[in-house]
Formats: structure tokens, sequence, C-alpha cells
């Protein structure tokens, strides 16, 4: 933390470069300079000749930085660095890679609440939830820890005597991470934290969108192996817009490319990762429902719809997006939620008691507004929000704020697509269902599977839900919102969103190559299945 003392020269300092003290203080404190150009590109080494990529505070509209992003040369040489990084840390034993992923867990805790601070400047999510991001870090990364002593393979049982089967799992490559804006650190450190241990480079294009918070981790990153004597061409950083990406995604140097975006942009990743045969990881839309049984109790349901629908503005894979409630209990539930909504205002999401930050962009609230209008003209009741807030005082006038918006359909119909896409932004639709196999239809009938959550207290609710009939989703919560999911599973969706799995479960699998190797130690050589091949025979 700094002193007070500190955050006074800091503002000065910030200040005197022409920021608000608001954002000076913030980006001071992680030593990133708003008075020059920045390099977005860090292989060993910092340097960037590309375009100019500016990050926008979403909260004000103030340009906080100015990067100077990859160009087509230096990304070229910064997958050669990786490449030559892999060839030396593939061969550092994994609990020695789990040390180093310590010490980085370690310096992230230290930078914990400034990083945090970051993340909502930049991106606008709330403090707490911006600190929470880099908690989601720390926390795979000692998930990492253990696995790198943990990364196990098997003896399989060989049908041919003096043999024995092994699966190996070895080391993959050059792995890339191409990340959203929504959480700009936490899907990084997932990936980072996996492919580390495993004894890959990893190469991260971060959104356009957030390059100083990717600067910002990439330093505490790249110290830390700089430190160790460890190539720091193992965490590479390549910032850069939509030519970087299609450039990466095309590069044969690249193993496996992890994506986080939107289903568009997913279909067109996976099919060029594909048609050369490299491996692709997707985590792409979610469109997630909540379904209320009469006996939920309601005192946790409707903070935790609240909580999922609005909070990071709604702007989560897993946010929560369609709302079916029981008959018997849908006006009450409703009469609650609306209480939260009338009495949340959106504000500064630095301050500490702000619960609705900015969307990401003007863009996104353009996106926001269409989604209303379309909503209104199929004859929607709005029951809160739907409205642009553009009153805000002082600097945040410049701020990208909408209204969290409940809005009621004419029905259920699962293929308008009112139901059937996903709105990147607060906006809850609301369905009434009578029986429990309706709302898991409803559930199951859109193209995404991310995350889904059931609100009862009934074990045979339970059984159905999370059973063959139930949920098609990735992530299938019982008295638990959509969003908010800890590290230690597998994290993912299924259908449209891609059906990757990233995180915690047995998402490591992905991040090596699987080597199956029989060894005879016997003096025959029998073949299996009890093949001849001898002229003797
Ligand atoms: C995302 O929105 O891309 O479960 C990731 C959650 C967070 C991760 C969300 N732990 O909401």
């Amino acid at each position: 933390m700094l002193t007070r003392r500190a955050f006074a020269v800091a503002a000065t300092r910030g200040l005197a470069r022409g920021l608000s003290s608001r954002a000076a203080r913030v980006l001071d404190a992680l030593d990133i300079a708003g008075d020059r150009e920045i390099p977005g590109v860090y292989d060993g080494e910092w340097h960037g000749a590309g375009d100019v990529l500016e990050s926008v505070c979403p909260a004000t509209g103030e340009v906080l930085a100015r990067v100077r992003s990859a160009s087509p040369e230096e990304l070229h040489a910064a997958l050669g660095r990786a490449r030559e990084a892999y060839a030396f840390f593939r061969s550092v034993p994994a609990p020695r890679r789990g040390e180093i992923l310590r010490q980085i867990r370690e310096a992230l805790a230290a930078k914990r609440d400034e990083l945090g601070a970051l993340v909502s400047l930049e991106m606008g999510k709330i403090r707490t939830e911006g600190v929470g991001e880099v908690q989601e870090f720390i926390d795979i990364a000692d998930y990492a820890v253990g696995l790198s002593r943990m990364m196990n393979g098997r003896v399989v049982a060989s049908e041919r005597p003096g043999h024995s089967i092994l699966e190996v799992p070895n080391p993959l490559g050059v792995v890339a991470v191409l990340s959203a804006f929504n959480f700009p650190v936490a899907v990084y450190g997932w990936n980072l934290a996996l492919s580390l241990a495993a004894g890959n480079a990893t190469l991260w294009k971060p959104s356009a969108t957030t390059p100083l918070c990717s600067i910002a981790v990439t330093k505490i990153v790249s110290s830390v192996l700089e430190r160790n004597s460890i190539p720091g061409a193992v965490a590479a950083l390549v910032t850069g817009g939509k030519d970087v990406g299609e450039s990466i995604v095309e590069s044969q140097d690249v193993d496996m490319v992890s994506f986080t975006g939107s289903e568009h942009v997913g279909r067109i990743v996976g099919r060029t990762v594909q048609s050369r045969f490299g491996k692709v990881l997707l985590e792409l839309g979610g469109n997630n429902a909540s379904i209320i049984m009469p006996d939920a109790d309601l005192a946790l349901a409707v903070p935790a719809v609240f909580f999922g629908a609005v909070g990071t503005a709604g702007q989560r894979c897993t946010s929560t997006r369609r709302l079916y409630l029981h008959r018997t209990v849908a006006a009450a539930f409703l009469s609650r939620l609306q209480s939260l909504y009338a009495a949340v205002r959106p504000g500064d999401p630095l301050a500490p008691a702000t619960l609705l930050g900015p969307l990401h962009t003007r863009a996104a609230v353009g996106v926001y507004s269409a989604a209303v209008e379309r909503l209104r003209k199929s004859g929607a009741e709005i029951l809160a929000g739907g409205a642009v807030c553009r009153d805000l005082a002082g600097p945040l006038g410049g701020g990208n704020y909408v209204l969290p918006t409940i809005a009621v359909p004419r029905g259920v119909d699962v293929a308008d697509p009112i139901w059937r896409e996903e709105t990147f932004a607060p906006v809850l639709c609301v369905g009434v269902f009578d029986e429990l196999e309706e709302a898991i239809g409803w559930n199951n009938g859109v193209p995404q599977g991310l995350s889904s959550s059931l609100w009862t207290r009934d074990l045979r609710n339970v059984g159905k839900w999370i059973g063959p009939a139930g949920s098609d989703a990735g992530i299938v919560n019982v008295n638990v919102g959509t969003s908010g999911a800890e590290i230690g599973a597998a994290f993912g969706g299924n259908k449209s969103t891609g059906w990757g799995r990233e995180s915690g479960g047995d998402a490591w699998k992905q991040y090596v190559r699987w080597s199956a190797c029989t060894i005879n130690f016997s003096d025959e050589a029998p073949l299996a299945q009890g093949v001849q091949f001898s002229s003797t025979a």
C-alpha cells in the first residue's frame, strides 16, 4: 500500500503530466508513465514500434496512456524468442518451475491492491472486483505450485510380458493467450499458471483496450523470471489490435491458442487454428440463466441474482442474463429485486461505496441501448433501468454509464434473438414457468452453455438439475449464482461457448502433449493382439 505521503507525491507527479489525480495515483503506484509512449512488447526486453493504442478510462473518458504495440517484425521476433525460451524452460524440472510460480504469486500478492485499482481504472469494474481478480491470479498460482509436483502421467498394464506402458505429459511448446477486456488479469493468470507449470512459453495478446493491465502484470512476472535467470520470453507480451491477433492465430509457431471473446471471433479463431492442426481452447459467450423454484430462500437468491446481473456492470462471461421464476414466487421475487435495482446508482468504480461502474467502451453503451430498444419494440415490459446515464457530475460525466435493466418480454421463446443472443451489458430478461422441466428446457434451449444456477431446497430438484436431463452448461450451480466461480474446478462452457476448460480441475491436461510410451524390458519382441509376423511361425 502507498503511504499517504507517497500518494501525495504520486498525485503531484501525475498532475504534472496532465492526468487526473485519481488516475495518476493508480498508475504511479505501478510505475506506469503516462507522459510518454509506453513500450507494449516484452520478449526479454521492452520495446514497441507498432501502432499506438490508447488506454481510455471508462469512468471518465480520460486517456490514461499511449502504448506502442507490436509491429509485424516484433511479433515475429517475439515468437522466435518464445520458442527459444521454451527450448530452455521445458527442461527445467517441474517443481523448480513451481518455485518460480510461487515467487510470482508472492510478487503479485505484494501489489494486489495497486493492481486491483488499475483493473478498476482501466477496465471499469469496481475496486473490490478488481482486487478480487488479482486474488484469482494469486489463487491459481498457488494451485499451479502444487500442480507442479502433481502433473502426473500413469502406468498402464501391458498385455505383453516384460512390457510397460507409460502415459507421459510433456511440455507442449508456445501457448498464445488472447484475453478479453472484462478480465484483463485473471484469465491470463489461469493460462499462465498452468502453462508455466507445464513447461511452456506463453505469449500474451491482451485486449487492445486494456494494455496497461497487461504491462503491469508482465513487469511483475518478468522481474521474477529475470531474478531466476529464466528467459523473459517464457512470459512474452505483445499488445496490439486485430492484425496482431490474426497473425498469432495463423502462426505455425504457436502450438496452442487459448482465446476468450465473442462467439463470432471464436468461430474464426477455432477454424483457423484447426485448419493448421494447432490446439485451440475457446472460452466464448455466456447467456446464463438462474432458475428460482417455489422453495428457494429468497433472502439468498435475490441478492445473488442482483450480483449476477449487475456486478461488473453485466460484463462477465458468467453474468446472469436470464431469470426464470416459478409462477408462485415471481411477484415477490421481482418486487425485492426491483428495490435493489432502484437503490443502485452508477458511480466511480474506484470509490468504495460504488456497486455499479461504467461499461467498458462507448460502443458498449450503443450495444446496451440497441438491446433495450429491441426489447421495447418487441413489447417487453421494462421494470427497471432502460436508459443511458449521462447526468454524472464532474469528470464522471465523460464515462460510459447505463442503468441496469430488468425486462419482462411478452413470453419465453428461446428461438427469439432476445433470449438467444448474449448482450454484454446489465440487461436481465425475465420469464415465468410452472414446471422445472420447462425451465430446464429454456435454460438449455439457447446456443451458449457457460453457467447456470438453480435455487431450491428440494433434493429431488437438485438431482434432476445436475444429472443427464439437467442443465447442459459447463457450470451447474445450486443456491449459488451464475458468476463468481472459484479457481479449483475447471472453468468453461459447452456448445457455442466453445467447450474449452481453463483454471482448475483437469484443465492442465490441455497444456501438455501426451506421449504414450510402450517400453519393452524383455528379451522377446512380441506384437500386440497376438499378431504373428515371422516366416518361421
Ligand atoms: C469471464 O467472465 O471471462 O466466474 C471470467 C467468474 C470469474 C471468472 C469470469 N471467476 O465470474
